[in-house]
């Protein structure tokens, strides 16, 4: 790859700020000043430095990230702030899709990779990835047989579908559960249904991923394969 564009990829400044900024500043690559835009790398192996700090790269990287109250699972808003606000340094130079989307006032795991086709493959119906919501209820909670059962809600195109927990377990009002697939606001209609309103809505797994300890706002990496 050109090393112009591979500075501009990672958002160093449009190809034109980037010859500049091989003029201006001192662009090693093995133990060489490059001045060429064109110059030739393979990001993957060859090391970049930029007045001697190092340019993190690497080809995907996925992210867990707490989703806090009042973020959209978005990348640009202009009412809301935005899960990808809450990126920093040196991950925000990486452009990020988000895997399986949380409501605005819902809080908890959430998926952001560089990766668009893992993305996809995460919340594909067909994948029936598990995903653990804790919530709290208007009231204490007694109809776990027929969530468990199933019950017939509507998607987000108004379109009927058959809904099903996994799992279900409650204290009082406080339940969790445990569902496989990510409809539009699944979670709070298949409450709804049942006679119940969602007060609290918190994801805190998805397949073998664990919110564990993170905080709201807060995000660590992880592999591909811990996912499932
Ligand atoms: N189900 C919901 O109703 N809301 C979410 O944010 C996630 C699942």
């Amino acid at each position: 790859m050109r090393i112009d564009k591979f500075l501009s990829n990672l958002k160093y400044g449009t190809r034109k700020e980037i010859k500049a900024l091989l003029r201006t500043h001192e662009v090693i690559v093995h133990q060489n000043r490059v001045i060429d835009p064109s110059f030739s790398i393979d990001p993957t192996t060859d090391l970049v430095l930029i007045d001697g700090e190092k340019v993190f790269y690497k080809e995907h990287i996925h992210l867990m990230i707490y989703k806090p109250v009042g973020y959209l699972s978005a990348n640009h808003d202009t009412m809301h702030s935005v899960i990808i606000s809450l990126v920093k340094e040196p991950f925000d130079r990486f452009d990020f899709s988000i895997a399986g989307r949380l409501d605005l006032d819902a809080e908890g795991l959430l998926i952001l990779t560089t990766d668009g086709n893992f993305a996809h493959q995460i919340m594909h119906p067909k994948k029936h990835i598990n995903k653990t919501y804790e919530v709290m209820l208007d009231k204490p909670f007694v109809h776990q047989n027929t969530l468990l059962k199933g019950i017939m809600i509507k998607d987000g195109y108004n379109e009927e579908y058959f809904a099903q927990a996994i799992e279900i377990k409650k204290d009082k009002e406080y339940v969790t559960i445990v569902i496989d697939e990510g409809k539009f606001h699944q979670v709070k209609r298949m409450f709804q249904a049942v006679g119940y309103e969602v007060l609290r809505l918190k994801r805190t797994r998805i397949g073998n991923l664990d919110i564990k300890d993170l905080k709201p706002g807060e995000y660590v990496e992880f592999e591909r394969n811990e996912l499932e």
